[in-house]
């Protein structure tokens, strides 16, 4: 790929860097290709909601996703597969008001691109026009180039994703992805597509190790690992997993930072405790 000068990788606003710049206008696919060029590693967290998402903008965090993880994480769903396109519109809007910085990656659900690049063109703009993200984000290499093709050819960037695809678990289960050498080549096959395509970024879910690396060091766009290992250039995390608020299991590879799940029961019981005791409101709490 062409190499860029040292001016041409340095942010535009006068910030260092993707996490911890002091930019305040919104973060775009261009500072994300020139992050790669600097060799710079980034976060990515997922937001469903306006309120969560002003938080992690504030805390710097400069790539947030809407994916249809919030079927599980959000809307009560077993997996991602029944969320529609337009609950990722009203989620990716709230996502999109609640933030000043970071680009917002909009999920495209399951059935909202399958058909071919026109329907994924359609899904695309409503989360565009409707919800104002600034990137979306489909699932598939090979068999998604073409949709990537034409909404990166119409103005839309587009990161995709491989490896463990969670919109075709009925298909594939929850597996580790890019075992043995067959399904190796078949995965740099992939990453390779969707970078020809013009994928701006490409999540890798759920593959050795090794492998995310060699295919973070053959490509020249960054890759997002999930359960990928430590070579790739960002990492991605479910937000309600790493801090704790995921009832039940989680997966291997989540790093758990916080435990908001007791602290949110703990706060919760507090309260019914005082109401019924008669120690909430007191008279600070009250107006006259
Ligand atoms: O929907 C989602 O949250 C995702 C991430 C796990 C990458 O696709």
């Amino acid at each position: 790929m062409t190499q860029l000068s040292a001016a041409q990788t340095t942010p535009s606003d006068g910030s260092k860097a993707l996490y911890g710049g002091k930019g305040t206008r919104r973060i775009t696919v261009r500072d994300i290709a020139l992050a790669k060029e600097r060799g710079e590693k980034w976060p990515m967290l997922t937001a469903y909601d306006a309120m969560t998402a002003s938080v992690f903008d504030e805390a710097g965090i400069p790539v947030m996703l809407v994916g249809d993880s919030a079927g599980n994480c959000h809307l009560g769903y077993d997996t991602t597969v029944p969320v529609t396109l337009d609950e990722m519109t009203v989620l990716s809007a709230a996502v999109v008001r609640g933030t000043k910085r970071a680009l917002i990656v909009g999920d495209l659900p399951f059935g909202s691109y399958q058909e071919g690049p026109v329907q994924a063109l359609r899904s695309a703009t409503r989360l565009v026009k409707e919800a104002g993200v600034g990137a979306v984000k489909l699932e598939g290499g090979e068999r998604s180039h073409e949709q990537i093709r034409l909404l990166v050819e119409s103005g839309i960037p587009v990161m995709a994703h491989i490896g463990l695809t969670p919109q075709s678990v009925n298909a594939m289960g929850y597996r580790v992805q890019g075992r043995g050498e067959e399904a190796a080549a078949q995965l740099l096959r992939d990453a390779k597509a969707v970078q020809d395509a013009g994928a701006f970024a490409v999540v890798l879910e759920l593959v050795p190790a090794e492998l995310a690396a060699e295919v973070t060091r053959v490509l020249h766009i960054p890759t997002v690992g999930i359960g990928a290992g430590p070579e790739t250039d960002a990492q991605v995390l479910v937000w309600t997993d790493m801090m704790g608020l995921t009832g039940g299991r989680v997966p291997k590879f989540v790093k758990k930072y916080a435990d908001l799940r007791t602290v949110m029961g703990d706060a919760a019981r507090a309260f019914a405790e005082d109401v019924v005791g008669g120690t909430f409101p007191l008279e600070e709490h009250s107006v006259h």
